[in-house]
């Protein structure tokens, strides 16, 4: 049985896998701040099962309550972080862009760091971050486009220091996946369920991938983004 810690298990990909996971006998804590999603899955998994509430815009408190949620099965084997939000900002509202920025960038960052100083005292691990293909088109978000190029920046950071030390390091790149992040969305084609992203997240871990683009399909976007106009990603987008 491997100890999975799952950042942002309450809702869409995080979810899935957290489900999955347990489906498939392993130990599960997982974050998020929806405690009735967290109490439902105490419920289900007494055993296997460790909810933490925690707000990652509140980065003072992220280390203090991680270790003390993790004292009594501190070994971990691997950490998913997912939690992220977007928001529509039509009047650039600094409030929501900094509630982006707090949360995809400080709080994402207060917490990789954390496991990469976690799996260098045990010596052993796997840090699995979820960007997004995203980072490669220009938006009308910007600090969500910003800050998943930010998070891929930082895995490769983290990749060079800790990969010499047996720790790996995986970025996971989602084209569209059917969750409530994208409800608002209007065109999502190629859109996969939660429940094949986090099929093809495990398959990745399996593989201790650097770098892993779901759906397979998607690869082909990667290798063209960077050579889309901003005015083409607006048709193609409907952003
Ligand atoms: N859906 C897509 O099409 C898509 C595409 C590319 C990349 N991604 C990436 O995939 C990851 C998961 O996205 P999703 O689509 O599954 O989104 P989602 O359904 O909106 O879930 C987001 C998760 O993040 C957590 N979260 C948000 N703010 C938080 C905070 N301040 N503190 C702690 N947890 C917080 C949420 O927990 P609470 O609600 O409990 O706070 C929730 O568990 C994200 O990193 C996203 O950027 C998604």
């Amino acid at each position: 049985m491997q100890h999975f810690l799952i950042v942002g298990c309450t809702s869409g990909i995080g979810k899935a896998l957290t489900n999955k996971l347990l489906e498939n006998g392993q130990m599960v804590t997982g974050v998020g701040r929806q405690q009735n999603i967290l109490q439902t899955f105490r419920e289900k998994f007494p055993d296997r099962f460790n909810g933490i509430v925690l707000d990652l815009r509140e980065t003072a408190t992220i280390e203090t309550t991680l270790n003390e949620s993790l004292k009594n099965r501190p070994l971990l084997d691997v950490v998913v972080l997912l939690s992220s939000i977007t928001g529509e900002n039509p009047e650039l509202e600094w409030s929501i862009e900094e509630d982006v920025i707090r949360t995809n960038v400080l709080g994402w960052s207060a917490v990789a760091l954390w496991a990469a100083r976690h799996f260098e005292r045990q010596g052993k691990g796997h840090l699995v971050g979820i960007t997004s293909l995203a980072k490669y088109l220009a938006s009308v978000n910007p600090s969500y486009i910003a800050s998943k190029a930010f998070e891929g920046k930082l895995l490769d950071g983290l990749r060079l220091r800790l990969e010499p030390k047996g720790i790996w390091v995986t970025e996971i790149l989602p084209g569209f996946v059917e969750t409530p992040m994208i409800a608002r969305q209007k065109r999502k084609f190629w859109a996969i369920s939660a429940e094949k992203a986090a099929h093809c997240i495990l398959g990745s871990i399996e593989k201790k991938k650097r770098r892993a683009v779901i759906s397979k399909r998607w690869k082909i976007f990667r290798l063209l983004a960077p050579h889309i106009s901003a005015r083409l990603q607006l048709k193609i987008f409907k952003l």
